[in-house]
């Protein structure tokens, strides 16, 4: 089922009568049987719009169709959704075959089919055997697939999942995030995974949709996000470690770091700008026009990180990311071509791409 957000818009008003505009006029389109990452800071708007999607905040602009159909007035309940928050909200005094089943109940299904679809669900989400236990028997990550089973049970249309992993520690939250991206192949239903998590939107969705203040910034295949930010925000949201970033100059044609040309660029000619350089962008290279001081070395297996502060040019520390291969110490002046498809200019002024 596709969902399609238009125009959509939520404003808060406060009780002083200040308003905030949590969503802000988002045209999102939603193919069918993928899974969407919502990815964004704290505060970006990413569970307004989730919300708005479920029919728990109702719009204060914009449209949400399901397919040809124009939800946007519709309850909740009507939807076809299947809502999945970041505290699993079990029912404590209920076994987990009681919780899986509850949603059925009210939709009147009888009870030997709710038996064997719960059974279903649990199966698909791998606690099939926890069934008689009660929910402060289970670990928080069976807790979560709990959660995921009784959302899955009444076969929505949509499944919407906030923060989901974020209660888990760092193991449990690798492993469940793999256990949503097989439940949602193998069930093919189309799911958005809301979290503020880079390296977890990166690696689960089919597509990121990047959002900043209230509005969308980028959407893409994640790959194709961190390879071609379209502005400094993307930029400097995705990858660890970060991108890094330099004031610089375009004259006729070159950009030019530390007195070094480091590109040849279509953009047009600027008193400054930004150049963003991603940490594996540099190369140890004897040719290269970027002589730099390094301070620091730290060797992690494949790679090696090397830090930065190269007082010569009066930068702030910063990392490149080597080959383990290159046998780099502290103190060395080390020599640095960059390599173009991981340099990105961008406006001072809008954080727009340049060139
Ligand atoms: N009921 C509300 N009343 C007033 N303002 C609200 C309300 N709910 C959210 N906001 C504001 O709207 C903005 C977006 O909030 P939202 O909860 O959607 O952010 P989020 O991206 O989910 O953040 P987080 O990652 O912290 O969960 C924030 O500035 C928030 O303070
Ligand atoms: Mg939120």
């Amino acid at each position: 089922m596709e969902i399609k957000l238009q125009n959509l818009t939520k404003v808060f008003q406060a009780k002083d009568k200040t308003e905030t505009i949590a969503v802000n006029s988002l045209d999102i389109t939603i193919p069918a049987g993928k899974l969407i990452g919502l990815l964004g800071p704290s505060g970006c708007g990413k569970s307004t719009t989730l919300y708005m999607i479920a029919g728990l905040l109702k719009p204060t602009e914009g449209k949400i169709f399901f397919g040809d159909e124009d939800v946007t007035e519709k309850a909740p309940e009507d939807r076809g959704i299947g809502l999945v928050f970041q505290n699993y909200a079990l029912y404590p005094h209920m076994t987990v075959r009681q919780n899986i089943m509850f949603p059925l109940e009210n939709l009147k299904v009888p009870k030997a089919e709710a038996m064997v679809r719960a059974q279903e669900m649990a199966d698909l989400v791998g606690i099939g055997e926890l069934m008689d236990r009660k929910p402060k028997q289970l670990s928080g990550g069976q807790q979560q697939r709990v959660a995921i089973a009784r959302a899955l049970v009444k076969k929505p249309r949509v499944l919407l999942l906030d923060e989901p992993l974020s209660n888990l520690d760092a193991r449990l939250r690798l492993q469940t995030r793999e256990e949503i991206k097989r439940i949602q192949r193998e069930t093919g239903i189309t799911t958005i995974f809301v979290t503020h998590d880079q390296e977890e939107a990166m690696s689960i969705s089919d597509e990121i949709v990047l959002m900043e203040v209230g509005f969308k910034r980028q959407v893409g295949i994640p790959q194709d996000v961190y390879d071609m930010p379209e502005n400094l925000f993307s930029a400097k949201f995705l990858g660890t470690p970060p991108i890094n970033l330099f004031e610089g100059s375009i004259k006729e044609g070159k950009v030019t770091l530390f007195g070094g040309v480091i590109e040849k660029t279509k953009a047009k000619d600027i008193e400054s700008c930004w150049i963003g350089i991603r940490p594996e962008g540099f190369l140890v290279d004897k040719e290269g026009p970027l002589e730099l001081h390094i301070d620091m070395v730290e060797t992690i297996g494949r790679d090696t990180s090397l830090v930065i502060k190269d007082e010569k040019n009066n930068t702030r520390s910063f990392r490149v990311i080597v080959d383990s291969s290159n046998r780099i110490l502290p103190g060395d002046k080390v020599k640095f071509s960059v390599k173009p498809s991981k340099l990105f200019l961008f406006d001072k002024v809008t954080g727009e791409k340049l060139g």
